[in-house]
């Protein structure tokens, strides 16, 4: 039975069957969190058949299945439903923009409506007769023009402004770009001259995402609405700089910085040349892609859904009969404190699936050494740990590992002075298989610490079809902050954590054979050759499924 398959997750989104990639038209709708994602109806592995598969749910939790919201039926949308964005107006009422492969494989944009806005589940969509409304503009390839937007309301002239990506090779140094198109009906749209932003070398811009965030006082703790963060001259408030997030297809990261926002130049430039859309941050290190957000107005916030792949075979997926899964929906918030980098953290409503939490604060862990949890069970985990490197040790060594790199410095088992130190998850209990979630800190000759969080996916499975690696990368650690905290949910086949509050994030897909069911557990360590750590606080919980499992044995 396909469907209870212990690589199946309990609390992460999934479909029952089949292929799923992209999160599509995030929208909160009378009550209802609407999630759309691209599927393939036919199969475990993409094809020329995507359709948008249809979900909603009360908390962003709990999630009811509904049927497939569009399909390709249509010339302009015959070889896929690709990805879009759901805007909503000021009378209530949504547009839905998305990109179609057209009978001739030319990436069109369309717009569809909902049937009957009466019906909070949003079940039937429109497309529009006159679709589609946009065709690769002069000088942008015909299968390099997708993934629109949700449009946001420019004051300055009245009408509704949209993104989409591609990529410009014109001047030979392979760019991607940002273009933006205005609108006052959704059906007419006007090319803007120039472009939003342009970066040399970094290629094809998928699933752009343009958005604000709060710089300061009480309302950097909510999220900001696109179309809020206009003045009535126009011009872009002072309290907010604006994200522009890119899924790179050369190397399949999301990408994201931040910058400043002229709306009347079209232009959008990064605070920090240094760290520009494709060569800086990352919203996770590991596997995550093709993420958006939007803005939430029943919590006043902004959430985030990104796609986690496998990264088992092809082969695999299809005998498992379904890939791909959703990482938890995250908020997003500008990190005020160092004012250079996003915090994410899971929806508050994830909470509501802990039971039977176990706490083991307090425990010191020698150099060297691997502890064990006592635990019942370990395959559905949110885990809340800080933890203390021993300052003694700390300051009286000079230098210690400077160069250090989570990708490239040997894992989970190379040791340093002060590090690495963390969790072992999904490990059995001979350590034959675990995923390593740690961090990895650095002292330089003036005495800087740099702190790397990393997680070593190398030996997170026996099985060899796998892509294995070590992902992460360094995390801000200020002056004032004592302790290194560390947040992981473990669901079965996903390890999805969060480091030092949400500043920097890492999913692994993980394959044990050995670590599952009631084999499963869960370690502290540390192999640090220096310094002692303490884990100050450390609170286990498990996770309950957030389905009914009855609907989902039946179903099939
Ligand atoms: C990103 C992407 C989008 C496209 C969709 C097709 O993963 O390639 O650019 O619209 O997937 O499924």
């Amino acid at each position: 039975n396909a469907m209870l398959q212990w690589q199946r997750t309990g609390f992460h989104f999934q479909p029952h069957k089949n292929w799923m990639n992209d999160p599509n038209g995030p929208v909160y709708y009378k009550g209802w969190y609407h999630l759309f994602y691209q599927y393939n109806p036919d199969g475990a592995i993409w094809g020329n058949k995507i359709a948008w598969g249809h979900a909603v749910s009360r908390d962003l939790i709990h999630w009811r299945h509904l049927p497939l919201a569009m399909v390709p039926d249509q010339w302009y949308d015959t070889n896929g439903v690709w990805t879009g964005s759901a805007t909503t107006l000021p009378d209530g009422r949504l547009a839905m923009l998305y990109t179609g492969s057209t009978n001739a494989s030319v990436q069109v944009q369309c717009l569809a409506v909902p049937a009957d806005d009466a019906d909070p589940l949003l079940t039937n969509w429109t497309k529009y007769e006159g679709n589609p409304v946009l065709y690769p503009p002069p000088g942008i390839g015909p299968k390099d023009f997708r993934d629109p937007t949700t449009a946001w309301f420019d004051p300055s002239d009245g009408t509704w402004r949209i993104v989409i990506g591609s990529k410009d090779d014109a001047e030979g140094d392979h760019a991607g770009i940002a273009v933006v198109y205005r609108t006052r009906d959704f059906v007419r749209f006007e090319l803007l001259p120039g472009r939003l932003h342009r970066v040399a070398g970094t290629g094809m811009w998928e699933c752009i995402d343009f958005y604000p965030v709060a710089t300061r006082g009480k309302a950097s703790g909510n999220g900001v609405d696109m179309s809020d963060a206009f003045g009535k001259n126009g011009a872009v408030v002072g309290d907010v700089v604006h994200v522009m997030k890119a899924s790179m297809d050369d190397d399949r990261h999301d990408y994201y910085a931040l910058g400043r926002y002229d709306a009347a130049a079209n232009a959008w430039t990064p605070l920090d040349a240094e760290k520009d859309v494709g060569i800086g941050l990352r919203y996770d290190w590991g596997k995550f892609y093709a993420s958006k957000t939007f803005y939430d107005p029943a919590k006043r916030r902004r959430v985030l859904w990104g796609w986690v792949g496998e990264t088992d075979s092809e082969r695999a997926d299809v005998s498992k009969g379904w890939a791909s899964l959703q990482g938890i929906p995250r908020t997003v918030l500008l990190d005020t404190k160092t004012g250079s980098n996003l915090l994410q953290w899971p929806v508050e409503e994830a909470e509501t699936l802990r039971t039977n939490s176990t706490d083991l604060s307090g425990i010191t862990i020698d150099y060297g050494s691997v502890f064990p949890l006592n635990l019942r069970r370990a395959t559905q985990l949110d885990i809340e740990a800080e933890f203390e490197l021993d300052r003694r040790a700390v300051m009286s060594l000079n230098e210690a590992d400077v160069g250090y790199n989570c990708s490239t410095s040997g894992g989970a088992d190379a040791r340093g002075a002060l590090g690495p130190f963390g969790l072992l998850v999904l490990a059995d209990k001979h350590l034959h298989e675990q995923t390593a979630v740690y961090f990895y800190v650095a002292k330089g000759l003036d005495g800087t610490l740099t702190t790397h969080f990393c997680q070593d996916e190398s030996r997170s499975s026996s099985a060899n079809d796998i892509v294995k690696r070590v992902v992460g990368s360094a995390v801000p650690v200020l002056e004032d902050e004592t302790t290194l905290s560390l947040r992981v949910l473990v669901d079965h086949s996903i390890v999805e954590s969060f480091a030092q509050g949400g500043r920097s994030t890492a999913t692994s897909r993980v394959y044990p054979t050995e670590a599952i069911y009631a084999n499963a557990g869960v370690f502290l360590f540390n192999n640090a050759t220096a310094a002692r750590v303490t884990a100050k606080k450390l609170v286990v919980h498990e996770m309950d499924s957030s389905y009914n499992h009855d609907y989902m044995v039946t179903d099939i």
